[in-house]
């Protein structure tokens, strides 16, 4: 019997079982993460470790670097995470990882580390998109979410607000048409001489900020629940180098409170759209937030006050549950493992991988 035909017999009896624990391991990025996982629901532990000093220096991940750190970590981090839940590995129903999207390389370095241990184990694997475990994050904050829901994803790589019809099965409503919200924080941090990773930092700039001292353009789009950040971006940019021509000297918080305010007007309004056409429609809609931009202190508040006011239930994850996390793979893998989706050892590293 090949590895695969054992996984898929294992996963069969595994449906019909109480408890499921699952080790999950995430290196699409700049965070070597795993964490142990009860019911797509239980957080047993949770490791995180962040590579950002690594890459602070050059501005930006640098994805060979990133291969390399995960590839010393990718151990001792399963190991603690094993450790953190008093469990062992032979306890584990199941191992899951990261398989796109992402960094080629880091990637690999995560689904090798999990297709060694889960061949050596004897446990099955399952492949996780890491955009369905941005969604998941939600699963572990609130446990009474079930799909239905409405989801607006805004992460380093993606904006979209998408309809999460089942587990595991999402349709596309919206999108950006250009650059993603994190990736639009993270190039207008970087004119600010903000260090890397650009947007947490702007959001505590623009704590203090005047959100209304810089007028940026609102684009006009064809697509009823598009948004686009490009725009909004290089007239940021245009203003801020204006100034420093000019030998003006930056007053940082108020041009962080004004690009923050932009993009989350965007994002909120375009999201106030869809809920109020559903509700137009007789539909009585339910919103999530995921991915890191979620973390945003004026997305949260934006999003807190729309929701109140249109009647409409909203579930943010938990902070620490924004950002990359091996939980949140976890959680999505259980679901996927449910269905009896497992992984041969075939999996590769799909860095391209979509998520509707
Ligand atoms: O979801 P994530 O951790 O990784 C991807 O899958 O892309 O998102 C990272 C992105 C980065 O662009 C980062 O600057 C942004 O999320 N981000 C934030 C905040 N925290 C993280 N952007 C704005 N405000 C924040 N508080
Ligand atoms: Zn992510």
């Amino acid at each position: 019997m090949t590895y695969l035909e054992a996984s898929r017999r294992q996963a069969e009896k595994l449906r019909g079982q109480e408890h499921l624990r699952i080790l999950a391991l995430e290196t699409s990025c700049d965070e070597t993460a795993a964490a142990v996982i009860e019911d797509g629901r239980r957080i047993l532990s949770n490791i995180v470790f962040s590579q950002i000093d690594l890459h602070e220096l050059y501005g930006g991940v640098v994805p060979e670097i990133a291969s390399r750190a995960h590839m010393e970590a990718c151990d001792r981090v399963v190991d603690e995470a094993l450790e953190k839940a008093g469990m062992t590995l032979a306890e584990m129903d199941a191992l899951a990882v990261t398989c796109g999207p992402g960094l080629v390389g880091a990637l690999l370095t995560g689904v090798n580390c999990m297709k060694g241990l889960a061949f050596a184990a004897g446990k099955p694997l399952v492949a996780v998109n890491h955009i369905e475990g941005h969604v998941s994050a939600n699963f572990l904050t609130h446990p009474e979410l079930e799909p239905p829901f409405l989801c607006l994803v805004v992460s380093g790589g993606h904006s979209h607000l998408v309809e999460a019809a089942d587990y595991g099965e999402y349709r596309l409503i919206g999108q950006t048409v250009d650059d993603a919200a994190g990736e639009a924080f993270d190039k207008a941090a970087r004119v600010l001489g903000l260090p890397y990773p650009g947007g947490p930092r702007i959001d505590q700039l623009a704590e203090e900020g005047n959100p209304h001292y810089l007028q940026l353009p609102h684009p006009k789009l064809e697509g009823r629940y598009d948004v686009s950040f490009s725009g909004v971006k290089t007239a940021f940019l245009n203003a801020v180098h204006g100034m420093e021509q000019r030998g003006e000297t930056l007053p940082r918080a108020d041009l962080a409170a004004s690009f923050r305010f932009a993009v989350c007007d965007q994002l909120t309004e375009k999201t106030e759209r869809l809920l109020r056409d559903r509700i137009a429609d007789g539909q009585r809609p339910v919103l999530a937030l995921a991915g890191g931009v979620s973390a945003n202190r004026e997305l949260r508040r934006r999003m807190t006050e729309m929701c109140g006011r249109l009647g409409v239930k909203l579930y943010m994850p938990r902070i620490d549950l924004c950002t990359d996390n091996g939980a949140m793979i976890g959680a999505a893998a259980c679901y996927q493992l449910r269905k009896g989706k497992v992984a041969g050892l075939e999996l590769n590293a799909l860095p391209a991988l979509r998520f509707v």
